[in-house]
């Protein structure tokens, strides 16, 4: 079978790494401007997307951030959950776990019980449209540790709403230790475990020793720089540690979409995945990633399928729900 982009939308998968905040396309984020009387300096779709310039990660954050005050009500982060259920099941994905930023509406005096509630109507309702899913509470690293802490305190009433914990925002003089009491608290408290290790940043290869020695994640959020240290590879292969890698939010903001390494460490074994990131903003959603990495590496069947394992097999699924969409996965590659 040629790898069609029909193919990649059949095989079931999971994304694991989508910032529900980064879902905000610009004909929702201005319904929503109008709908709660937020003036967000443009009127018209091509005005937002003219400001989507960006070249790195801190001049990506810079529009970002902002552009979220337009969420206010609970109804307003359930129709943004909804909006990305309904294209994660166009896609093929069957589970998706999804980042939200607590912080960054609890800052602006959004109740986090609005944020949560209308996030989880929408959990409740995705098996409707064929799919799983499931929270993700990330820390923004460039606030204090203690407001990280405050806002895992806030979460543990809902404990049973959230599978786990990351960290996200700007990693420049944010290295992982400064969260590692918050994240080791988290752990005790049950939430599974994961971490932005951004794209080529100063330090990256000593950032990512720390999540993996110190830390002590399940999953490496980008994390592509591990191919500078052969001995860290080898360890994350043998750990089966998972990698959620994001090619067309790559070449927003680095030079390329980094498609050389993730294919190595595919072909070499470790457990990678691909994921969309913020696809409002980096022009993709998940086949939309999966298809530019195929075409611009040349991609074999039997490596797409292997994607789409993996992002089975390093999911926060139980048990019984991967081993059904394993089978479905195998199935399908075999028919
Ligand atoms: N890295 C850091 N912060 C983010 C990202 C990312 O990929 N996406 C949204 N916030
Ligand atoms: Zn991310």
């Amino acid at each position: 079978m040629s790898l069609d982009r029909d193919f990649i939308v059949g095989l079931p998968k999971a994304e694991l790494h989508l910032h529900l905040e980064g879902t905000l396309e610009p004909e929702l984020k201005l319904e929503l401007a109008r709908r709660n009387g937020v003036d967000i300096g443009q009127t018209a779709i091509e005005e937002v997307r003219a400001t989507y310039d960006f070249h790195d990660l801190t001049s990506f954050l810079a529009v970002y951030y902002p552009a979220m005050q337009v969420l206010v009500t609970e109804q307003d982060f359930h129709d943004l959950a909804m909006a990305y259920l309904r294209r994660a099941a166009a896609d093929g994905i069957v589970h998706a776990e999804m980042f939200f930023d607590p912080q960054a509406h609890t800052d602006r005096g959004v109740a986090f019980s609005t944020v949560i509630d209308g996030l989880w109507s929408a959990v409740q309702e995705a098996p409707s449209l064929g799919v799983d899913a499931s929270l993700i509470m990330c820390f923004l690293r460039d606030l204090s540790a203690e407001s990280a802490m405050e806002t895992l305190e806030a979460s543990l009433p809902y404990r049973d709403r959230i599978v786990g914990v990351g960290l996200d925002s700007d990693e420049r003089d944010n290295p992982p230790e400064k969260f590692s009491e918050v994240f080791s608290r988290a752990r005790e408290a049950g939430y599974r475990l994961t971490m932005h290790c951004d794209i080529d940043q100063a330090d990256s290869i000593g950032h990512i020793g720390t999540v993996l020695h110190r830390i002590g994640v399940e999953r490496i959020d980008h994390g592509t720089n591990i191919v500078e240290d052969p001995a860290l590879v080898a360890e994350a292969r043998e750990r089966g540690i998972g990698f959620t890698c994001c090619p067309l939010s790559n070449s927003f903001v680095t030079e390329t979409m980094k498609g050389r390494e993730i294919v190595d460490l595919l072909r070499d074994g470790v457990k990678v995945s691909l994921a969309s990131d913020d696809p409002a903003y980096f022009g993709g959603y998940l086949v939309d990633n999966v298809v530019a990495l195929a075409e611009g590496m040349d991609l074999t069947r039997e490596d797409v399928a292997r994607l789409a394992r993996n992002s089975l097999e390093i999911s926060w699924l139980d048990a019984d729900r991967r081993a059904q969409y394993l089978d479905r996965l195998d199935r399908y590659v075999a028919g």
